[in-house]
């Protein structure tokens, strides 16, 4: 069976909200000597996606290269596909593989219907997971495990607090964090409590009621904080002491914070505050995938759009309509 030479995929030429994306037949990308071809079966939508295509905030146009139109003319980083061809150095994959990817450090582009990755960004799709459950995980499930594992030190027996834990990245580490052994505590608005309760969750607050959590005296050995739009001072209180809070993602001013002065508010408070830049690895993958063929994971899938309504699918994500994830279907 020879592959196309064109393909569909979902582009945008210039910045702006989801509606700037087009479905474009467009040249499939050629097989590299130390690439592997992949038939995209799913991916999904991630926070990331709508920040690159809006080109907002600025800090990611300068981190990747296109202060007035967009660099990256495919986007999508969550990859769960087949192989369909390997370049000559490849020595893990062969055609008709079946293989999970996170495409960050590779030029992203599973928006489309095949996509051509260095061997390093994939790893071997589990045999009882669906591609859609597949795609749902990488980005997100490494932000979490890496948060948690590597920044946060988090340790069985110690209790954590998620903020944002009605998101992709959330809902991952509530489970990371039960999987690490941890009394997990997540803050999500009324209306998503219920799922983080099925999800595994030891205790669920409502966000809007942070004051109540403080007051009540809890403290936490980590926070991680996927949705960080308060002051980091205001989690002090709930920090135990030579404990860790680790900013994923929120407003900009957070990030700003964090960055600059995170080395400096540690050494007041006696409390680690960081922030995470995830890294993407073969190794990492595979144990998410590990845990999501064991069942300690199983990612909460909102709902799947068809690859041509990826616009629909970035703007449900961006009106903070979605539980979980947002699978896209190609
Ligand atoms: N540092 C890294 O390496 C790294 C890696 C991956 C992701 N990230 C970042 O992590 C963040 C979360 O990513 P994601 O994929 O999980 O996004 P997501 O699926 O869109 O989830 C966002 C979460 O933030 C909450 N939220 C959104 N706006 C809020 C607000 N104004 N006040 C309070 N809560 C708010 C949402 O709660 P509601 O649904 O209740 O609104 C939801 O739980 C993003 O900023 C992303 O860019 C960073």
């Amino acid at each position: 069976m020879t592959t196309p030479a064109l393909m569909q995929a979902m582009t945008s030429d210039r910045y702006g909200p989801p509606e700037v994306l087009q479905a474009r037949q467009v040249a499939r990308p050629p097989l590299t000597d130390n690439g592997v071809l992949v038939r995209v079966r799913a991916s999904s939508v991630n926070a990331g996606d709508w920040h690159l295509l809006r080109g907002e905030p600025w800090l990611v146009r300068l981190i990747y290269g296109g202060l007035l139109t967009p660099k990256i003319p495919i986007l999508g980083t969550d990859l769960a596909g087949q192989v369909e061809a390997v370049g000559q150095q490849v020595t893990l994959f062969q055609p008709g593989d079946d293989v999970v990817g996170e495409l960050s450090a590779c030029g992203f582009g599973a928006f489309a219907e095949y996509v051509c990755v260095p061997e390093s960004a994939l790893v071997a799709k589990p045999v009882h997971i669906s591609y859609e459950q597949a795609a749902a995980v990488p980005a997100a499930g490494m932000a979490a495990l890496q948060g948690l594992r590597d920044l946060g030190q988090l340790q069985p027996g110690q209790r954590l607090l998620v903020g944002g834990a009605s998101g992709g990245v959330g809902s991952l580490a509530v489970q990371i964090g039960k999987a690490l052994g941890a009394e997990v505590t997540a803050l999500a608005r009324p209306e998503k409590m219920e799922m983080l309760r099925g999800l595994g969750a030891d205790d669920v607050v409502d966000v809007n009621r942070l004051e109540v959590l403080i007051d009540s005296g809890q403290h936490y050995d980590v926070i991680l904080d996927a949705a960080a739009f308060r002051p980091v001072a205001d989690y002090r209180p709930l920090l135990s002491p030579g404990g860790a809070y680790i900013l994923v993602g929120g407003s900009i001013a957070r990030l700003f914070q964090v960055m600059l002065f995170g080395q400096w508010m540690s050494w007041r408070q006696q409390r680690r505050i960081r922030c995470l830049s995830s890294t993407p690895t073969q190794a990492d993958l595979t144990t998410l995938c590990d845990w999501l063929e064991a069942g300690i994971l199983t990612p909460f899938i909102d709902r799947t759009f068809p690859l041509s309504q990826l616009s629909e699918a970035i703007r449900y994500v961006e009106r903070r309509q979605v539980r979980g994830k947002v699978v896209v279907l190609i």
